[in-house]
């Protein structure tokens, strides 16, 4: 390592005592790493002769005299660094002199060598860093090396009898045989070796060791402690859905195929132990699929299970499959509905009366429609379909139509009273099931006088976001408008089940109300789902109005549990620049249980080189947080290399997605990190760091020329 000769780090300090302050901070931080308690440069330093720049030495005979074992002068308490800097300070002797050259560095390199002279000539060791923490790692799986640098700044060779892990987990590190440092090889005085160490734990927790060095400078060993923290490798099951429907299949015939994918979102192997079917229908359902009772499924693949339906029997059918594995969460269970319908047709009405209400003589009325479907097997034929009173007409696309399973058509009526009398009469739907006609009633009332008009400010209500079962979502108002001419009375309003129309509004449209031409009233609704899933409705108030029912959809959302969820802030952290091997001070996450139930949080990952610290409240995974709690989570950049790092830390828990939060930093590389420990690729290090000392030491040397007195 020549750029450490005693020239260039004389004439370096020179330079900042000429106030060169940027090129003392490229070269000050070569020197902790490779000087400290450095007994061959203490030996230069004490002199004789004056190392370069100095003013007078320690080694003068008129000062300490050439051998600290003389012990002339107190030197002996120079093996306290601090003694000497407060002699210096205070000018004891004369020492004064010596101020703004000695560094605290310098300090302690001398008393290394007043220790121990003979020191000088024999090797010495420094490692660095002095620990190594690794990223998160799951169990059963081996991480990236880490590596830390062993620098002989001795005038020997330093031999290495041995470079073994110790401690409580030695067996889960290894030392990497990519390492240049070799148990039994040595490394020539001034020249420096890597050791590199991966950390394999086998099972999950807080881990810890050392790598142990024995060695033959000072000391016999050296430690360089290692820990990190593991995970447990699980495999979990992910269903793309827990039922298969398949509504209604005529007895004799088999479904389309339904598939469901089985995806291991887990860290480990996933393996099936049993495919077994049951519940009440098993035989009407036959499993297909990649999913196989002994398989298994490796940690982010997926497998498939397909189902097709032959109803045995009329009515509702079901099975189920339980699915046995090494699910973290245990068995899984999927669903199976159908039903079977029969073979032979069957008409299915959507309304069996329709009442137009009052509508003027001579005028015609909104068309109301009857929905006819098949709701049994085979084919529906539909061969007539005529109202029994001239003052309803129909038209639509039923006649003549065939309709299979499920299938249906439409009727239109419209009512177009020549007197001024209540009208009943029959729609009648002639098919081939049956029952045959199917009736509809009709019924409505011409009047002389015109009939008001009345509208709903919406068509369609859909109430935003998700409703839990039990609880009551904030109402939505709707308002009727009586656009004339005259005043309409109102019979009666009324919404579906599930939606409920709130009382108490001053301006609430009521039954038996009247309402003045030009007049409204309010309807407010909410959303009270009794089951999971989409659910819809209809608001209907029936009035003497034209049209006499007014309607509108309601939907909404109702969700089963209510869901804990994941809530870190904030959402991104960037640690902004930091110089490599070094690491940006800790940031706080809050992960906050913002949803209704427990939040159960059973995985911390982040991506190297962000990694979870200690210091936060949130304790190490698995956690609990209750509804509304939170805890706090430290989180540490600590670039392995220049360029950018973008990673993530991802909140595994019962929310149902995991939280992300995105992280960002910039790796630098200063004159600091071509010499850092862990930055094992600059194989040219010493050339690069000499060029540079050589640059410096011409500067100062130019700076000294300037100031120097002699
Ligand atoms: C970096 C070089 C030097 C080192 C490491 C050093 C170290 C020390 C130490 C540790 C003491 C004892 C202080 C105490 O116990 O409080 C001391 C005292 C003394 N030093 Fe130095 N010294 C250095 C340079 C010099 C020089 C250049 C001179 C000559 C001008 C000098 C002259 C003295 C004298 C005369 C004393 C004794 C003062 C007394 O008896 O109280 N030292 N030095």
């Amino acid at each position: 390592m020549e750029p450490f000769d005693s020239t260039n780090t004389g004439t370096v300090r020179r330079a900042r005592a000429a106030g060169f302050g940027l090129l003392l901070l490229a070269a000050a931080a070569f020197g902790p790493a490779a000087y400290g308690q450095n007994a061959v440069r203490g030996k230069m330093l004490y002199g004789p002769p004056v190392p370069a720049g100095w003013p007078i030495t320690c080694g003068s005979s008129g000062c300490h005299d050439g051998f600290p074992t003389v012990r002339k002068n107190k030197i002996a308490n120079g093996t306290n660094p601090t003694t000497t800097i407060n002699a210096i300070n205070k000018n004891t002797g004369g020492m004064g002199i010596l101020q703004g050259f000695v560094t605290s560095t310098d300090a302690a390199d001398i008393a290394a060598y007043i220790a121990n002279p003979a020191a000088a000539n024999g090797p010495s060791i420094a490692v660095s860093p002095a620990s190594l923490t690794f990223s998160y790692t799951l169990a059963g799986s081996t991480s990236g090396p880490m590596s830390f640098t062993v620098t002989n700044g001795g005038a020997a060779a330093l031999n290495l009898t041995s470079i073994a892990t110790s401690g409580t987990n030695a067996s889960e590190f290894r030392v990497g045989n990519t390492s240049t440092c070799a148990a039994g090889g040595s490394v020539s005085a001034g020249g420096n070796c890597r050791v590199d160490v991966v950390f394999a734990p086998t099972s999950s927790g807080a881990k810890s060791a050392a790598v142990t060095i024995v060695h033959n400078a000072s000391g016999g060993t050296t430690t360089v402690a290692l820990s990190g923290s593991a995970g447990a490798a699980t495999p979990t099951i992910s269903l793309s859905a827990s039922t298969l429907s398949f509504a209604t299949v005529p007895l004799g015939s088999t479904s389309a195929a339904q598939t469901v994918t089985l995806s291991n979102t887990g860290s480990a192997a996933l393996n099936i132990t049993a495919l077994t079917a049951g519940g009440s229908n098993p035989g009407d359902f036959t499993r297909g699929g990649t999913c196989a009772a002994g398989g298994t499924v490796a940690a982010g693949a997926n497998c498939t299970i397909t189902y097709t339906f032959a109803p045995a029997a009329l009515g509702a059918r079901s099975a189920n499959l339980t699915i046995a594995s090494n699910n973290s969460g245990g068995n899984v269970t999927l669903t199976l509905t159908g039903s079977g319908v029969d073979n032979t047709p069957a008409v299915a009405l959507s309304r069996t009366a329709i009442a137009f209400g009052n509508q003027q003589v001579g005028t015609t009325s909104a068309v109301q429609t009857v929905t006819v479907s098949n709701a049994g097997g085979g084919t529906l034929s539909v061969s007539g379909v005529a109202a029994n009173n001239g003052a309803f007409a129909t038209t639509g696309n039923c006649v003549g139509a065939s309709l299979a399973n499920g299938q249906s058509c439409t009727v239109n009526v419209s009512f177009a009273p020549t007197a001024a009398a209540t009208v009943n009469g029959t729609l009648s739907i002639t098919h081939n099931a049956a029952g045959s006609p199917a009736s509809v009633a009709l019924s409505g009332t011409g009047t002389t006088a015109p009939v008001p008009v009345v509208a709903l400010s919406r068509a369609a209500v859909s109430f935003a976001g998700v409703t839990a079962v039990g609880q009551q979502s904030i109402a939505e108002r709707l308002t009727l408008t009586n656009n004339g001419p005259g005043s309409v009375t109102l019979t009666s309003v009324t919404a579906s089940p599930e939606f409920n129309i709130v009382a108490g509004a001053t301006s609430a449209c009521r039954a038996g109300q009247t309402l003045a031409q030009a007049a409204s009233c309010s309807i407010d609704v909410s959303f009270a789902p009794a089951a999971a899933g989409a659910r819809s409705g209809t608001l209907s108030i029936v009035s003497g109005g034209s049209p006499s029912t007014l309607t509108a959809n309601l939907s909404g959302t109702g969700s089963a549990v209510a869901a804990a969820n994941a809530a870190p802030n904030p959402t991104a952290v960037d640690f902004g620049p930091v110089r490599v091997g070094t690491s940006a001070a800790p940031r706080a996450l809050t992960i906050a249980d913002s949803g209704m139930t427990n939040l159960i949080v059973d995985n911390i990952v982040v991506d190297a080189p962000f990694r979870v610290v200690g210091g936060g409240s949130c304790g190490a995974p698995p956690f609990t947080l209750t509804p509304g709690a939170n805890c706090t989570v430290m989180v540490a950049y600590q670039p392995d290399a220049a360029g950018m790092h973008q990673g993530s830390l991802q909140v595994m828990s019962n929310a149902p997605a995991p939280a992300v939060v995105t992280l960002s930093g910039q790796g630098q590389v200063t004159a600091a990190a071509v010499a850092g420990p862990t930055n094992v690729g600059f194989g040219g290090a010493g050339a690069l760091g000499g060029t540079l000392l050589a640059a410096l030491g011409l500067l100062a040397a130019l700076a000294g020329r300037r100031r120097d007195p002699n």
